[in-house]
């Protein structure tokens, strides 16, 4: 076990305001690779998401180069969306699930994340929220180390035939593919005004 009095805190001047407000979510990123350091880090961090009953519920499947199995994987979200695509133009259909292949092939690095079951339905689900609140924690640490986390539950994660291809229990709720990398362009992103959504008891 490790206390997080332990833990060697990599230091960083990006202030956690500037990193939940300078984060952004896109797909394009520099071909530059993503450290074997950073990723450690940026896991690291989402690993010490709050967890109600320490039932530490998440499970990583990193791709940081090449392999045959991310080959495997390209082709499955190549698959998926190609049947997903509803213009049936079989072009934009191909042309559609080539961008798919592509994104799975040249991302810098590509995070698998899945969350485990508990022994009831109330843990199950609170395993899933913990689970996100390390994807989150992962993002604003990408901030931290100058780069870019995106989220994704689109055709690279829906294959039925993905667990098995990278070795997840069949039983494990999906809970995303983080895509990670320095990113090339940081587009801009709205919301509308917190007050909208806030409301004052006091
Ligand atoms: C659970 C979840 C799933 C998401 N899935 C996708 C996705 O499949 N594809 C995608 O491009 N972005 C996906 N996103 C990213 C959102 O689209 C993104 O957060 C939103 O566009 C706002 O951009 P911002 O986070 O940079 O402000 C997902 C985000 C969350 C939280």
């Amino acid at each position: 076990m490790i206390s997080n009095e332990d833990i060697e805190i990599p230091y960083t001047p990006v202030s956690v305001y500037q990193a939940i407000f300078e984060r952004r979510m896109t797909n394009q990123f520099t071909a530059d690779s993503v450290s074997r350091g950073a990723l450690e880090r940026i896991l690291g961090a989402a690993h010490w998401g709050p967890n109600h009953h320490l039932t530490e519920p998440e499970r990583f499947f990193v791709f940081s180069g090449d392999s045959d199995v991310r080959d495997e994987v390209a082709d499955l979200a190549w698959q998926e969306k190609y049947e997903s695509v509803s213009n049936p133009n079989p072009g934009q259909k191909k042309k559609s699930a080539d961008d798919a292949r592509n994104r799975v092939l040249s991302a810098p690095a590509l995070v698998y994340v899945f969350s485990v079951p508990g022994e009831k339905e109330e843990i199950t689900r609170e395993n899933y929220a913990a689970v996100c609140c390390g994807v989150q924690n992962a993002a604003l640490a990408a901030v931290a180390e100058g780069l870019a986390l995106t989220w994704s539950t689109g055709s690279a994660t829906t294959h039925p035939r993905l667990r098995e291809t990278i070795g997840a229990d069949s039983d494990w709720e999906m809970v995303g593919a983080m895509f990670i990398g320095k990113p090339e362009v940081l587009p801009k992103s709205y919301r509308t005004d917190p007050s909208e959504r806030i409301y004052w008891l006091d």
